[in-house]
């Protein structure tokens, strides 16, 4: 067929579909870089709220842009009255990812300036999402267990003020600026599935809010961002484990995988475990959580040995490995640990949408829509012949 490219990729591994000047990742080397900073730099010198706004516009900003876009960000943080009458309304078991996709075109109702379709208008939007996501995640984890959403502290940064709205307790300073790190290394990651799942949809001119929402729901998966939930209950079924070695052999002789390991990316140490397996450690000790720590480094030695031993050296542990534990040393419950990335993913994929949409990496916006090989039942290009109910019987 004319203009088809005979490529057939199930799951697009190593195909470019399209350019971007927001991320970049080296698979082999183990390397991430935000517009260009490598992730270990923005991690001990920058902060989520310069990360976020180095994604969505790009150069760092200088003092004044960065107190400028911060205070926007606080201003937006108050979350629209209806999501908070529609929250007590809804069954306290439904899961926070399905709370948060489903917040996400409340809020689009909310926006006064949804049909506005500047650059300008979109980065609102973005410090919208950016700024109510916490809010959202935090409010509907009170109301679940009966109490009263906590309005924000406009004097406590990004991190400490969802750490407040959740658990109503002033935040440690240390822990609000370990958890500031995590959104920093959780803020974007190239291509992956909920960002390409934001971009396609924005690549049909939908608005950024059903791009987010498609995000979320991608978000959710157990092989994407919902691994770090799974990571959780891995490490908690294997307390009391004396054999870890001889677990992670069963588990994989019965098909099963070994959760926050592995990557569709990277086939080395994911750069951003590295810091994560580091924060652990240290706030383990600070948090007389050892064991906990412990327990994870021992799966993790015991199944890259595993995976060696089969042949399979590039599966090495990947951002979710070490994050559930940080997460749960932080008091983070474990359901919450997936909409927590996505409350820091949402820099990435607003700064994905804004690019899809003006184009600011290729020539023109262009629409996604790949083809699929039919191998379904055929009778030729006539079609088949319709029998009616009464003759199939
Ligand atoms: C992320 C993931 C989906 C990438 O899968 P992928 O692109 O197929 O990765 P690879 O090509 O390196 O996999 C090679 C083989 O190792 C297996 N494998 C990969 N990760 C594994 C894991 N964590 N446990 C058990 N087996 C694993 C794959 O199933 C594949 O086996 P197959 O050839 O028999 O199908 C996969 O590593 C995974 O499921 N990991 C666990 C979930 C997770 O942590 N997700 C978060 C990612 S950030």
């Amino acid at each position: 067929m004319n203009g088809t490219v005979r490529v057939k990729n199930i799951g697009l591994r190593g195909v470019t579909v399209a350019d971007t000047k927001i991320s970049f990742i080296d698979g082999e080397k183990g390397v991430l870089m935000y517009r260009g900073y490598r992730i270990e730099e923005l991690a001990q010198h920058s902060s989520f709220m310069e990360t976020a706004y180095l994604l969505l516009q790009g150069p760092l900003p200088d003092r004044k842009e960065l107190e400028a876009f911060s205070r926007r960000v606080v201003e937006a943080r108050q979350l629209p009255g209806f999501l908070f009458e529609s929250f007590h309304k809804w069954p306290r078991e439904a899961h926070p990812m399905e709370v948060l996709q489903a917040s996400i075109p409340m809020l689009a109702m909310a926006d006064p300036d949804l049909s506005a379709e500047t650059r300008e208008a979109n980065v609102q939007k973005a410090i919208r999402l950016i700024a109510t996501l916490p809010g959202i995640v935090a409010a509907w984890h009170r109301i679940r267990s009966g109490l009263e959403p906590l309005p924000a502290d406009d004097q406590l940064s990004h991190a400490a003020n969802f750490l407040w709205q959740l658990h109503g307790k002033k935040p440690d300073e240390e822990i609000a600026h370990d958890l500031d790190t995590c959104l920093v290394l959780h803020a974007d990651h190239t291509f992956n599935a909920s960002t390409f799942a934001c971009r396609e949809v924005a690549s049909n001119r939908a608005h950024m809010y059903a791009a987010v929402a498609a995000g979320v729901g991608a978000l959710s998966g157990s092989l994407h961002g919902g691994a770090n939930a799974e990571v959780m209950k891995m490490l908690q079924g294997l307390e009391g484990e004396k054999d870890i070695a001889a677990w992670v052999r069963k588990q994989l002789d019965s098909g099963k995988k070994i959760m926050g390991m592995g990557h569709a990316v990277y086939k080395t140490t994911d750069p951003r475990g590295k810091i994560l397996k580091e924060m652990g450690a240290r706030l383990s000790k600070k948090l007389g959580q050892e064991k906990l720590y412990q327990l994870s480094s021992q799966l993790e030695k015991a199944a890259v040995e595993e995976f060696q031993k089969r042949g399979l050296p590039t599966i090495k542990p990947n951002v979710d490995f070490f994050s559930a534990p940080v997460y749960h040393m932080m008091e983070i419950p474990g359901d919450l640990m997936t909409p927590l990335f996505a409350v820091s993913r949402i820099a990435g994929w607003c700064a994905h949408i804004i690019e899809e949409e003006f184009a600011e990496a290729q020539e023109r916006p262009a629409l996604y829509r790949p083809q699929a090989e039919y191998v379904g039942h055929y009778c030729g290009l006539m079609g088949c012949t319709y029998e009616s109910q009464q003759a199939r019987g």
